[in-house]
């Protein structure tokens, strides 16, 4: 006996499928990858759990498929389906929404919220732009050139909001005003970028409003420890990468002077950044965990390029991963260094914060 015939069940309205409560349970267990994804993709929850939360939700729709599948009416087919699709669809937006994350490779240190970086649209506007000449017509080149602007745009609220949160865990002022200064680098740098892509198609355009450069952490305030591994990764690693990347490609003969000198500005200071957040590690390096330290620089993976562009100043997969190969290896010797070090200052009864 089911539940529509054993009385569990609301009466149909005339010439309506039976449906039941159980049906309908099933149908929102059904739908939870959804929900999973979408929290994936609203940055609501920390990229250490959305794997497994996604692996609970397709369970659980799975579950929702076979309540579906014991009984009949509309909402219990739609709950086999929904139940028995929702996991490997979800699973294949969530390979491609990653691959196009990993598209954001260029020079800096774009804001992230759960490991996603976070960018501008492009807009029609002069403001972003400042008179270049024109290069050879090349649309792939703009486009590309235009992305990197976005993350370098994007890096300026990155810079803005470290320089905060430094000051609201009582960072010493070098390093606030290493961040306000790297974010006006990073003005600079959008700049060049947004120009270069003009002159490559003659579009004049620019970052449409970004409304996440004002937007604070969902999982609330950053203390030292958020701070130290972010700029273990993200300068330490990406912006020494980027440094190594844009130095290779500015000593590519061949090259537009416009196109070599902004890689070579790029590379300046993005190593210049890297040793910033280097300082703040080594200032903070008391709160984390060499272990932790290990496994957050070990976990990062390298940035994706593209395809045929070195001409335009562009990095392909190549150049990033052996740029990002290079730059792991030195920040992983100077992660044992600090540790050293710690343990000498450990050992002379020095404060916390003066490792190296
Ligand atoms: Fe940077
Ligand atoms: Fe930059």
């Amino acid at each position: 006996m089911n539940d529509e015939q054993s009385g569990d069940v609301a009466p149909p309205p005339s010439g309506a499928a039976p449906t039941s409560r159980l049906a309908l349970a099933g149908l929102c267990l059904a739908t939870l990858p959804w929900w999973a994804w979408g929290a994936c993709q609203a940055e609501a929850l920390p990229k250490s759990v959305q794997l497994p939360v996604w692996a609970a939700a397709c369970g659980l729709s799975v579950l929702g498929a076979v309540f579906g599948f014991r009984r009949s009416g509309r909402v219990a087919r739609s709950a086999i389906l929904v139940g028995l699709f929702s996991p490997p669809v979800t699973f294949v937006l969530g390979l491609l929404s990653g691959a196009a994350q990993g598209k954001y490779g260029p020079h800096g240190r774009p804001l992230r919220r759960g490991g996603r970086a976070l960018t501008p649209e492009a807009a029609p506007t002069r403001a972003w732009l400042t008179p270049i000449e024109r290069l050879p017509p090349d649309e792939r080149a703009a486009a590309a050139w235009r992305r990197t602007a976005s993350v370098e745009l994007a890096s300026v609220a990155a810079f803005n909001h470290l320089a905060n949160e430094l000051l609201a865990v009582g960072a010493p002022p070098e390093l606030v005003l290493n961040a306000l200064r790297d974010g006006r680098d990073e003005v600079h740098h959008a700049v060049a970028c947004y120009s270069l892509a003009q002159a490559f198609d003659g579009r004049s355009e620019g970052p449409a409003a970004f409304p996440p450069a004002v937007t604070p952490r969902p999982a609330g305030p950053a203390t030292v420890q958020t701070l130290v591994l972010e700029c273990l990764v993200e300068s330490g690693l990406f912006e020494a990468t980027s440094a190594l990347v844009a130095g290779r490609l500015a000593a590519r003969p061949g090259l537009a002077p416009t196109v070599r000198d902004t890689l070579a500005r790029i590379a300046t200071d993005e190593a210049r950044h890297a040793e910033h957040g280097w300082a703040v590690v080594e200032w903070g390096w008391w709160a984390v965990s060499h272990e932790l330290a290990q496994r957050a620089l070990a976990s990062a993976e390298a940035p994706r390029g593209d395809v045929d562009l070195l001409n335009a100043g562009i990095a392909d997969d190549v150049v990033w991963a052996d740029c990002f190969r290079q730059a792991k290896q030195a920040a992983a010797s100077r992660l044992a260094s600090l540790r050293s070090a710690a343990a000498r200052c450990a050992a002379d009864g020095a404060p916390p914060g003066r490792a190296a």
